[in-house]
């Protein structure tokens, strides 16, 4: 099969994380008879640099043009990196926004999971890590506060700044769709999170949410208020199969649950659309103070491009062969600084991806 995937190596670590996807890539296309055909664009930071903007239009087009986009990670640091001197829709960040809504990708899965071998990682409490936990966050991306109207005005001599939560009911019927459709291949659970006992926006979800889950009465529904999951998370993570949510309720839970693993340096994402396309990403972010050493932990981006195998390409054999290549490297005592314990080898990001690699 002929796999067309546009890369983004962004800013950061991105570039080296990437370089490590592509290698373990290639070498299921040779193992598995595939021909990859990348093609790399430039985002964020890198794309400033060039271009003046986060995000060009041919950027646009070179994703929309391929099956799916694999991605790195784009920022700098926010208090010492130039690109932050630039008005806000000129920033690394804007450009991560606007390709989400240019590609329509609607539905943000986030794994959060402990693994055996890192269970010492987890910073719970023994007794609440012991029950392991494998939970899915499914966060809407392209709704919410982050897409509604925003500006900063001045009244009266007084600056105000205004940020609107808008959501319309399709917007939350097709990622609760997408959510059950998830629940229904795993442990048949969605708990729905919201803040519905102030928002309007919550109040509408909530009532979608329930419409979609007549269709899926093998799916137990629950609602639960976002602080409460919050708290949640860390006191029974085990509780949780699906958490469907918002955009904002889910960028900020899906950092406190990858947290709670321990390893947030192993979790990847997909960003889906309506289609078999996606655009694939780890869920950390670009660690500008540890680039181009040698030291960042490839694995969320190679496990990202696992995922990228089995949504978009149905290749599910050859994603199965890249997170086993994972655990057996883990079970071979091979560590990134990161995910790094006693007795364990530490290697770097290069060597990582090679010893994946040779496990295919
Ligand atoms: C994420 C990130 C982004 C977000 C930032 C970089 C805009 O935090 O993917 O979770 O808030 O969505
Ligand atoms: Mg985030």
């Amino acid at each position: 099969m002929e796999l067309h995937i546009t890369c983004i190596p962004g800013d950061g670590i991105g570039p080296e994380i990437v370089a490590e996807a592509k290698k373990v890539l290639d070498k299921i296309a040779e193992k598995y008879g595939h021909t990859m055909i990348y093609k790399d664009i430039l985002m964020g930071g890198a794309s400033i640099d060039v271009h003046g903007v986060p995000l060009t239009e041919e950027a646009i087009a070179d994703a929309k043009a391929a099956d799916a986009v694999l991605m790195g990670s784009i920022g700098g640091n926010t208090t010492t990196s130039p690109w932050y001197k630039l008005p806000p829709n000129r920033r690394p960040e804007a450009g991560l926004l606007a390709i989400r809504k240019a590609l329509n990708l609607f539905a943000n899965l986030r794994p959060a999971v402990l693994y055996d071998e890192l269970a010492a990682a987890c910073p719970l409490k023994e007794e609440i890590s012991k029950a392991g936990f494998d939970i899915m966050i499914m966060r809407e991306l392209t709704g919410g506060l982050y897409f509604g109207e925003r500006k900063t005005i001045e009244e009266n001599g007084v600056r105000k700044a205004i940020d609107t939560l808008t959501y319309d009911e399709n917007e939350i019927r097709r990622i609760a769709i997408k959510g059950f459709d998830i629940a229904r291949k795993r442990g048949k659970k969605v708990t729905s999170v919201d803040k519905a006992n102030v928002l309007d926006s919550s109040r509408l979800w909530r009532a979608v949410v329930e419409e979609v889950a007549k269709d899926y009465p093998d799916v137990t529904l629950e609602h639960m208020l976002v602080d409460n999951c919050a708290m949640q998370l860390v006191k029974n993570p085990a509780q949780f199969d699906v958490i469907l949510t918002e955009n904002m309720f889910g960028d900020i839970l899906s950092d406190e649950a990858s947290m709670v693993t321990g390893s947030i340096g192993m979790l990847a994402s997909a960003s889906l659309n309506d289609t078999k396309f996606g655009l694939y990403e780890p869920s950390h972010g670009s660690a500008p103070d540890i680039a181009g050493q040698d030291i960042a932990n490839p694995i969320a981006t190679i496990l990202s491009a696992a995922m990228m195998l089995r949504f978009s390409f149905d290749l599910d054999k050859e994603a199965d062969a890249i997170e086993a290549a994972v655990k057996q490297v883990l079970k071979d005592g091979y560590r990134t600084i990161d995910i790094m314990s006693e007795g364990c080898t530490r290697v770097g990001c290069s060597e990582m991806g090679t010893l994946l690699a040779e496990r295919i």
